[in-house]
């Protein structure tokens, strides 16, 4: 039980923390080490979880669990692991899943040097032209001679035995994907390059896959060494453990762990327009051996699946207003938020809904494997829909208290460098995030 001293401390340094201008990732350069892996959608700023973890840290006991249940590129969980954590992360996307195992594992870096040294032989040696993977519209995305070699890149990689290897270079080959395929990446929705744009490139996969090989497993090295550091501050080496699966947070957390602290940020309702996570990751999945893939396959048929099945995919009407109902009794301010919008307006607004009807749900789930004492730090943002801004940040302090769950601390970060497009068809972009704090008063 945290003690009123311990409540005073986390108050005290949260205080110091938002005066310092930490929280708004100043000057923190998101592409450090491991986080650059991949460039998934709405990464979180490392440093500025780091800021907020840290003042949990000294009052959580030894051994104690930290889950993100939207985990996506796992941040949080990186985050979490250096003040000795042990994680816990789950996420409907697989990609995010095989992203966030391949982070957080503790390699032995002389083994995957010798395994990417002969996958690195292996490309060379393939004279096979073939193209190994079929799927639909895949001369729009990847020009031929792009095709053949991703081909031998993922031969080379299907040769792998350790499975946790086969992660890392996925992750590797899917970034490469990214970078080499005919989309635009300006934005996270697939667009085709012009053209002339697409003549004029000179895109060498290969060459990029084995540039980053070699930089991740230096980003790899560097994590481990940091977190080394940290133990010999602590005097001994402590055994992180680090739980990673597939999962819909809305019909269940996929363990019995009763967790000590929950740091995540959930998709703020955008994940058909703007932050598509799943449509992001669908040409890499089409790539990554079935096998390897923790999901099942209907998920990564279309480009739409993985963002239809996540948070507030449901936009039928009549089924959103259902399951919204109950949600109006627990946050009244989502209600008048609605009954404000006039009527020939309210139709922009289902999905909006939609996402809050489904995360309520989740937080059902969620608040079950917490334990009585925990601690929640939430970062949500506001998104403006047709140029008004949804009260995400009220109406998760409301859905909270209808689960007793009380308001500890809230601070604001201004978004300086997410990864977000700059402005959308749509309306107004964030400025600012928030940080909310939960604890329950005993
Ligand atoms: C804002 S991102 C999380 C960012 C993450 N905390 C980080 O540090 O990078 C939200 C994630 O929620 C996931 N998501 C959406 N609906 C979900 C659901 N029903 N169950 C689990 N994850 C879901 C998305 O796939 C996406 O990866």
């Amino acid at each position: 039980m945290v003690s009123e001293e311990q409540l005073q401390a986390i108050r005290q340094k949260l205080q110091t923390l938002k005066e310092s201008g930490e929280l708004d990732g100043e000057g923190a350069d998101r592409s450090e080490n491991l986080h650059r892996l991949f460039m998934y959608p709405a990464m979180m700023v490392p440093a500025a979880q780091e800021a907020v973890i840290k003042a949990f840290a000294d009052c959580m006991p030894v051994g104690a669990w930290a889950i993100d249940p939207f985990m996506g590129s796992g941040t949080s969980l990186m985050s979490s692991m250096e003040f000795g954590f042990n994680v816990y992360g789950q996420d409907i996307n697989p990609f995010a899943v095989m992203l966030s195992r391949a982070k957080v594992e503790k390699y032995d870096i002389p083994q995957l040097k010798a395994v990417c040294q002969e996958v690195s032989d292996r490309i060379a040696e393939d004279n096979d032209t073939s193209v190994a993977v079929s799927f639909r519209n895949i001369d729009k995305w990847f020009n031929p001679d792009v095709q053949i070699d991703l081909s031998k890149i993922r031969r080379a990689i299907q040769n792998v035995d350790s499975q946790l290897i086969r992660y890392f270079l996925w992750v590797i080959m899917s970034e490469v994907i990214r970078t080499g395929s005919n989309d635009r990446t300006s934005t996270f929705k697939l667009h085709r390059r012009s053209e002339e744009d697409i003549q004029k490139r000179n895109v060498n996969v290969i060459k990029e896959f084995a540039v980053l090989v070699n930089r991740g497993i230096e980003d790899i090295a560097t994590y481990w060494d940091k977190l080394s550091k940290e133990d010999e501050k602590v005097g001994a080496p402590r055994q992180i453990i680090a739980d990673i699966r597939w999962g819909n947070t809305k019909e269940s957390i996929e363990t019995d762990t009763e967790f000590d602290l929950l740091v995540s940020s959930p998709p703020y309702g955008d994940n058909h327009t703007t932050v598509t996570y799943g449509q992001t990751s669908y040409l890499p999945l089409q790539w990554i051996d079935p096998k390897d893939l923790s999901c099942p396959y209907d998920y990564v048929k279309t480009t739409q699946e993985i963002d239809r099945r996540s948070l507030g995919g449901q936009t039928i009407k009549k089924e959103v207003m259902v399951s919204i109902a109950p949600v109006y009794t627990k946050a009244p301010t989502l209600k008048s938020f609605f009954e404000g919008v006039p009527a020939d307006e309210q139709e922009k607004y289902y999905k909006t809904l939609s996402f809050i009807a489904d995360f309520d749900k989740s937080l059902d789930k969620i608040v079950a494997n917490m334990k009585d004492d925990a601690f929640y730090i939430w970062t949500i943002g506001n998104r403006f829909v047709g140029n008004r801004e949804v009260p995400n940040d009220q109406v998760l302090i409301e859905l909270m208290e209808s689960r007793g769950i009380q308001l500890f601390e809230r601070a604001e970060r201004q978004i300086l460098n997410k990864k977000q497009p700059k402005k959308n068809n749509f309306s107004k972009t964030m400025e600012k995030e928030h940080i909310l704090i939960f604890h329950r008063s005993m």
